[in-house]
């Protein structure tokens, strides 16, 4: 499809937006990276997945259940230091600490896990894994998640490389207004806090959802989230239908960005029930996109066109194997794995610079 359909598609989805909370998307065809893969296995990411999904279709194609799949994907990027927003070497707190959110979602069975604050274990989509697996519980935070992972025999490690302590004493020593503690205002107030321009603070984070071959989703998020967040702030990530959910009849979906906007909308929950509606998966993370826009009130999260300034991300498949994303801000890459090749889509957004 040329840009200027695909410039139309998303002008309409913004135009059938405007008049209500959740409106009704005018009927339009697929944009390109939504084709059918049906029967096919499936696997979306953010777009710092590229080693994950490699690996995850890897596993499937030799038969894996899709939740061994993405967690083994997204454990490369866990493990890897020069991904400063996932695991080890991901930045710190503001106190130079760094801390850790993940969950899993395992279609077949309809389980979850989470863990949120962890410290000190770079692999916490496998602790996430653990809650699900061997506990009557679905999220477990801070030091009790810390200790949970060790009764499971995981190490402690210390998870800030000397990357991460360099860019995080960078950024403590020239604090000025960007960090999230905020004075007394009302929402009329607008400058107010963190400047939230568009990628300016580092959120990171990855998303994989895959489908696999006897037709089972699951999927899974994992971050070291807010950079210089105040210690104990947990994100979207590892709440179940914020920074991720799935229906194994329907779809899956899950995100990267802002997190605190995704917070207050359960947008990952919201797109599997879009979905389940009849939306198409870039439908579907463009009305999640809408709605986070228009449920805000605060002004401080506008710019001078009265746009909302945060940046998220969301990503989505399908039951029968179509996918798409869709942002607030224009630049919300994602990526797919079809069984043949990795492949790169542009979602569709709201807002342009
Ligand atoms: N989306 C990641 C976070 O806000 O923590």
């Amino acid at each position: 499809m040329n840009k200027t359909r695909r410039e139309f598609i998303k002008q309409s989805a913004l135009l059938g937006a405007t008049t209500t909370l959740i409106p009704a998307i005018p009927s339009f065809s697929f944009s390109e990276g939504a084709k059918s893969n049906a029967g096919k296995p499936i696997i979306i990411s953010s777009a710092n997945g590229k080693e994950a999904i490699k690996k995850a279709m890897e596993m499937i194609q030799q038969g894996s259940d899709a939740l061994d799949a993405v967690i083994a994907g997204v454990n490369i990027v866990e493990d890897d230091p020069n991904d400063m927003s996932v695991g080890y070497g991901g930045l710190p707190n503001e106190e130079g600490v760094v801390e850790l959110d993940a969950a899993v979602m395992h279609g077949a069975t309809m389980r979850a896990g989470s863990v949120a604050s962890i410290r000190n274990i770079k692999n916490p989509s496998k602790v996430a894994r653990l809650v699900m697996e061997r506990s009557d519980h679905i999220l477990i935070v801070g030091e009790g998640a810390l200790r949970f992972a060790k009764a499971h025999g995981f190490q402690e490690e210390n998870l800030l490389t000397e990357k991460a302590r360099e860019e995080w004493l960078k950024w403590k020593e020239n604090l000025s207004n960007q960090d999230d503690w905020l004075p007394q205002h009302s929402i009329e107030d607008k400058d107010i806090g963190g400047l939230f321009e568009p990628f300016y603070r580092h959120y990171g984070t990855i998303h994989c959802s895959a489908l696999d071959k006897n037709g089972n989703l699951s999927c899974t998020t994992t971050t070291s989230g807010l950079a210089y967040k105040i210690p104990g702030r947990v994100g979207d990530s590892p709440i179940i239908g914020a920074g991720l959910y799935l229906d194994n009849e329907v779809g899956s979906a899950g995100s990267t960005g802002r997190g605190e906007s995704n917070l207050f909308n359960c947008s990952s929950a919201m797109i599997v029930e879009y979905m389940r509606q009849g939306k198409s998966p870039e439908q579907a993370c463009m009305l999640a996109c809408k709605r986070i826009v228009d449920h805000n009130k605060e002004k401080r999260l506008l710019d001078e066109k009265n746009r909302y300034k945060p940046q998220v991300k969301f990503y989505a498949i399908n039951k029968q194997g179509e996918h798409g994303g869709a942002s607030i801000w224009k630049g919300g890459k994602y990526i797919i794995h079809d069984g043949t090749d990795v492949k790169e889509f542009e979602g569709a957004y709201l807002y342009e610079k």
